[in-house]
């Protein structure tokens, strides 16, 4: 199976300027191709390593009102909450670029998990209705132009944790958790469907603590571990690209 591309950095400096280049070329790409760029973020380190898309030349180069923002994974929190995804990005990205508030879909938070997750995906489909989400062609998912994902030292990704039920998930887009390992418990996610049918996934891996899970998502190991998370982010017709800093990708197999 293929695991994606592997883009391993000595710095994470370095990690960044190629993760802005990256996420700047798909937008402009994606403007070029159907007049939008829909973009999904998720929360922790991610966000300070997007902080360069704020600085020269991309806060100027990039067409930031094509933007539509989603979020992969959400901590149901108010907004304005110090674990609220949507207020790490606001401070960390959007507040510091011409973004178009109303193409900010951040979660509902005056609601229950279940019922923001519920929401959430009518929101979505309302978006695929319009086209500003693309839809796939080999099933009812949509593509987003970009997913960007971090991962734990467990292998999470977005809020789909190892063993948990939600990596099962098969019919819907956005699902909910209660019982988060990772606090706070009360997480919506993007489902792996969901995940795999966008046109470009990119995991963002800084740190030797995630080497092992690096090593496990990515090499050929015996006995398989399919069951692992980030193992299991495989767009089906998109591309996956990983973003290392040598820390994350000291255990991998060399070749
Ligand atoms: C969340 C995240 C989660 C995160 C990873 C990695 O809301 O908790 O979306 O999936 O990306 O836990 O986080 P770090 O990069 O901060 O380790």
């Amino acid at each position: 199976k293929d695991r994606g591309k592997l883009r391993i950095h000595e710095s994470l400096d370095e990690l960044s300027t190629d993760l802005a280049d990256y996420i700047a070329e798909l937008s402009e790409a994606s403007v070029k191709e159907r007049g939008v760029f829909s973009i999904a973020l998720s929360g922790g380190s991610l966000i300070g390593l997007m902080g360069k898309l704020c600085e020269a030349p991309y806060n100027r180069t990039v067409d930031w009102a094509k933007w539509y923002i989603f979020w992969a994974d959400e901590r149901v929190v108010a907004k304005n909450h110090t674990d609220s995804n949507y207020k790490l990005a606001k401070d960390g990205l959007l507040s510091k670029v011409p973004i178009i508030p109303s193409h900010v879909h951040s979660i509902n938070d005056a609601v229950s998990a279940e019922e923001a997750a519920s929401e959430y995906e009518f929101v979505i489909r309302q978006l695929v209705k319009t086209r500003m989400v693309s839809v796939s062609e080999v099933s009812d998912c949509p593509k987003f132009d970009l997913i960007l994902l971090g991962m734990g030292p467990d292998g999470h990704v977005a809020s789909l944790f190892p063993n948990h039920a939600v990596l099962n998930e098969k019919s819907e887009w956005v699902t909910f958790l209660t019982d988060s390992p990772k606090p706070p418990p009360e997480r919506i996610t993007f489902t792996l469907p969901a995940i795999n049918s966008a046109s470009n996934v990119a995991v963002v891996v800084a740190g030797e603590a995630k080497s092992e899970a690096v090593h496990l998502a990515i090499d050929d190991v015996e006995p398989d571990c399919p069951k692992l998370p980030a193992r299991m982010v495989q767009p089906t017709t998109g591309k996956l690209v990983w973003f290392l800093d040598k820390g994350a990708a000291s255990k991998l197999d060399g070749d």
